[in-house]
C-alpha cells in the first residue's frame, strides 16, 4: 500500500477501506508516514468527509494506537460523561456523586490540562487532603465498594490522536466533523467505559459556534459510539454564557455542593438532570429518561447524593466536613464587586472571555507550567435575561491580589447591558440514536 494512492483516493471522494485506515494510523503513529502526507490526507477529509463506516474505523484505529484501560474488574455498566468544553462547567462534580448514589459505578479518570479553571482533579484538590494518587487496585476496589472514585490519567492513550490533533492544529484541519468526532470518541473508548453520554456545547464559549454544527457533531459521535458497540447519547447545550454562577476551583466545589443539596443555579441543575438521566438510562437503572430523572431528583431530596459526595471525599483522604462547612474550602483574600454602569437587562456574558478573566486571576493554567490558585475566581451575580439597576453588582471577583484592573476591564468589555433581552435556551436538543 502506498500513502500517496490513499491520499489521491480520498481527494477524489472515494471511500477508504478498514485496512487502508489501519495502515495510515499505524504508519503515522510509528513515524513511518510523514506529517506532510497526513496533512494532505486531513485536508482531503476536510473537503470530502468520511462516511459512517470510515469514521468508526478511524476511531477504532486510533483507540488501538496505544494503551486501553480495562475496567472489566468493576461490576456494572460503566457510563462516562464527556463535555466538549465550556466555562464554569461544574457538571462532572455534581454528576459523579449523583449517579453513584443510584448504585451506578463512576470510575472517573481525569486530567489536569489547560483552561479557564483547572480540571476535575484540580477542583477536587481544593478539598484539604483529597488525593488521586491511588493504585489501580485501590481504584477498582473503591468503585466496587462505594461506586465512585477518581484517579489521575495514566498510560499512553491514543497516541495517534495526540499526533494528528497537533498536526491538524497547524494545518487548518481542526474544524472537520469526522476528525473531531473520531478524536473525541477514540479517547473515550480507550478509557474503557461501556456507555458514553456527551455534552456538546454551542455558543461563544464552545468549539461549535452554531447549533447546527453542534447537532451535526453530536449525531456523528453518537453514530460512532453505537457503531462500535458503546451505547452513546448526547445533549446539545448552550455555552454562550458560563454555566451556573461559579467559575473557579473552590467556588465550583461549593456550587456543586449547593446543587447536590437541591439549591444550585437553575441552568446547572437542569443540565445535570438532562445528562444524568441519560447516564442512568444507559446504565440500565431506569426504563425511560423521565423515570431516570425522577430517580435523580429523589436522591437529591432524600440527601443520598450529598452523603455519597461525603463518602467519596473521605474515601480519597479528603476533609468531608467541607460539605457542611464550605467556608473551609480555600478562600480568596479580596472580594471585589463589579457594579453595573447603567440600568437595563443583561443581554450577553461572553463565555470564553469571562473564562479568560478567571484565568487571569489564577483560576486556570495558561501554560502547562502555570500554578493554579484554588481560591480565586468569579461569581456571576446576574445571568443573561436578568434585570439590573446601575450600581448592582454584576460579578464578584475573588482574588488574592488587590490590583485586578485588567480583570475588571475584561468583565466590562464582555457583559453587555441592553433595553431588552431574554435568557438563552439551555438545551437545544438531545440525540439518542
Ligand atoms: N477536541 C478533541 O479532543 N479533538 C478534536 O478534534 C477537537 C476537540
Ligand atoms: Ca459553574
Amino acid at each position: 500500500m502506498r500513502m500517496v494512492d490513499l491520499i489521491e483516493k480520498k481527494r477524489d471522494g472515494k471511500e477508504l477501506s478498514t485496512e487502508e485506515i489501519n495502515f495510515i494510523i499505524q504508519g503515522y503513529t510509528q513515524g513511518e508516514i510523514p506529517d506532510y502526507q497526513v496533512s494532505a490526507l486531513a485536508m482531503s477529509i476536510f473537503f470530502q468527509d468520511m462516511n459512517e463506516r470510515e469514521r468508526a474505523n478511524l476511531t477504532m484505529a486510533m483507540v488501538h494506537s496505544g494503551d486501553t484501560i480495562d475496567l472489566s474488574a468493576i461490576e456494572g455498566v460503566k457510563v462516562d460523561k464527556h463535555s466538549t468544553g465550556g466555562v464554569g462547567d461544574t457538571t462532572t462534580l455534581v454528576l459523579a456523586p449523583l449517579v453513584a448514589a443510584l448504585d451506578i459505578p463512576v470510575a472517573k479518570m481525569s486530567g489536569r490540562g489547560l483552561g479557564h479553571t483547572g480540571g476535575t482533579i484540580d477542583k477536587l484538590e481544593a478539598i484539604a487532603g483529597f488525593h488521586v494518587e491511588i493504585t489501580k487496585d485501590e481504584f477498582v476496589d473503591l468503585v466496587n465498594r462505594s461506586k465512585i472514585a477518581v484517579v489521575g490519567q495514566s498510560g499512553n492513550l491514543t497516541p495517534a490522536d495526540k499526533k494528528l490533533y497537533a498536526l491538524r492544529d497547524v494545518t487548518a484541519t481542526v474544524n472537520s466533523i469526522p476528525l473531531i468526532a473520531s478524536s473525541i470518541m477514540s479517547k473515550k473508548i480507550a478509557a474503557g467505559s461501556d456507555a458514553i453520554v456527551l455534552d456538546v456545547k454551542t455558543g461563544a464559549g464552545a468549539f461549535m459556534k452554531t447549533v447546527e454544527d453542534a447537532k451535526e457533531l453530536a449525531h456523528a459521535m453518537v453514530s460512532i459510539g453505537n457503531n462500535v458497540g458503546r451505547k452513546t447519547m448526547a445533549v446539545i447545550s448552550d455555552m454562550s454564557q458560563p454555566l451556573g454562577l461559579a467559575i473557579g476551583n473552590s467556588l465550583e466545589v461549593k456550587e456543586a455542593i449547593d446543587t447536590l443539596r437541591g439549591e444550585g443555579p437553575k441552568d446547572l441543575e437542569d443540565l445535570c438532570m438532562a445528562l444524568g438521566s441519560q447516564m442512568v438510562f444507559l446504565a440500565g437503572k431506569a426504563d425511560s429518561l423521565e423515570d431516570a430523572e425522577e430517580k435523580l431528583k429523589e436522591v437529591i431530596r432524600n440527601g443520598k447524593a450529598l452523603e455519597k459526595f461525603k463518602e467519596f471525599i473521605a474515601n480519597q483522604g479528603g476533609d468531608a466536613s467541607v460539605v457542611d462547612h464550605p467556608e473551609r474550602l480555600p478562600q480568596a483574600q479580596y472580594l471585589i464587586e463589579v457594579p453595573a454602569k447603567q440600568d437595563g437587562v443583561v443581554a450577553e456574558i461572553v463565555a470564553d472571555e469571562i473564562g479568560t478573566a478567571a484565568m487571569l486571576l489564577g483560576a486556570g493554567r495558561a501554560t502547562k507550567e502555570s500554578e493554579i490558585d484554588l481560591a480565586v475566581g468569579l461569581m456571576l451575580n446576574k445571568k443573561v435575561g436578568d434585570a439590573v439597576q446601575k450600581g448592582d453588582s454584576l460579578v464578584t471577583i475573588h482574588a488574592n491580589r488587590e490590583d485586578v484592573d485588567q480583570v475588571i476591564e475584561k468583565i466590562y468589555a464582555n457583559i453587555r447591558i441592553a433595553d431588552h433581552a431574554e435568557a438563552p435556551v439551555l438545551i437545544y436538543g438531545t440525540v439518542t440514536e
